[in-house]
């Protein structure tokens, strides 16, 4: 069984570079391989499930002035690294449960986007039954934000744990994108049952 307590060499690396968890290097290696985020253009992305803050935090500081983010969270960003990049105007943080209408309303107010990220997970049990149904839930809840939240030929990443049903979801995004399908970053443990789904262009 891994040990997580102790940091692994993501965990490290995450502290050395300021962000204050290592999962920014899944959306960094999945960014460069897929060119997600376009420096120089006025760019709107969406962050779900956006605490402690790292994939955030790498949007702003790659996008510099030219993003205008929105991120929700049920629990707040961490403040540590982020040097009054969350204050900014290009920057609007939602708290609250993305499933929840009041939260969807205040989301799409501040829409639509070019790109929608979403690393949303649920907290774990430990059995895999009811982990992989939540999150599969929390996928479609985002699946969903690209019907009404994201510009034609935008882009999404959603996270997902695999067993369940996710197959279906897989065909939902491809009818959905001209292209979609998964995608597991190198920063993932390697023990871990998460995934991401990526789709592209939005029809
Ligand atoms: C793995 S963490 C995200 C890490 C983040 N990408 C980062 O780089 O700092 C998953 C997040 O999903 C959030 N989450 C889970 N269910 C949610 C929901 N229904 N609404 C909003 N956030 C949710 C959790 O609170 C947690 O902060």
């Amino acid at each position: 069984m891994a040990d997580y307590k102790k940091p692994d060499y993501w965990q490290l690396k995450a502290r050395k570079e300021g962000y204050p968890a290592r999962s920014v290097y899944k959306l960094q290696e999945m960014d460069e391989k897929f060119g997600l985020l376009k420096p120089g253009k006025a760019f709107r992305v969406l962050d779900l499930g956006a605490a402690p803050g790292s994939w955030s935090l790498y949007v702003l500081r790659k996008m510099r002035g030219s993003v205008f983010l929105a991120a929700a969270d049920i629990s707040p960003l961490s403040r540590q690294y982020d040097a009054g990049l969350f204050n900014g105007d290009n920057f609007c943080f939602i708290q609250g449960d993305i499933t929840d209408p009041a939260v969807r309303d205040s989301i799409l107010a501040q829409g639509p986007y070019h790109l929608i990220i979403s690393d949303a997970a649920p907290a774990t049990t430990g059995n895999r039954f009811i982990d992989t149904t939540r999150s599969l839930e929390l996928a479609e809840a985002v699946a969903a934000y690209t019907e009404s939240a994201l510009t034609s030929g935008g882009n999404l990443v959603i996270k997902v744990f695999q067993g369940g049903d996710v197959s279906a979801l897989l065909k939902r995004l491809r009818t959905l994108f001209k292209s979609a399908k998964s995608y597991k970053p190198e920063a993932c443990r390697s023990e871990s049952f998460e995934t991401y789904y990526l789709a592209l262009g939005k029809k």
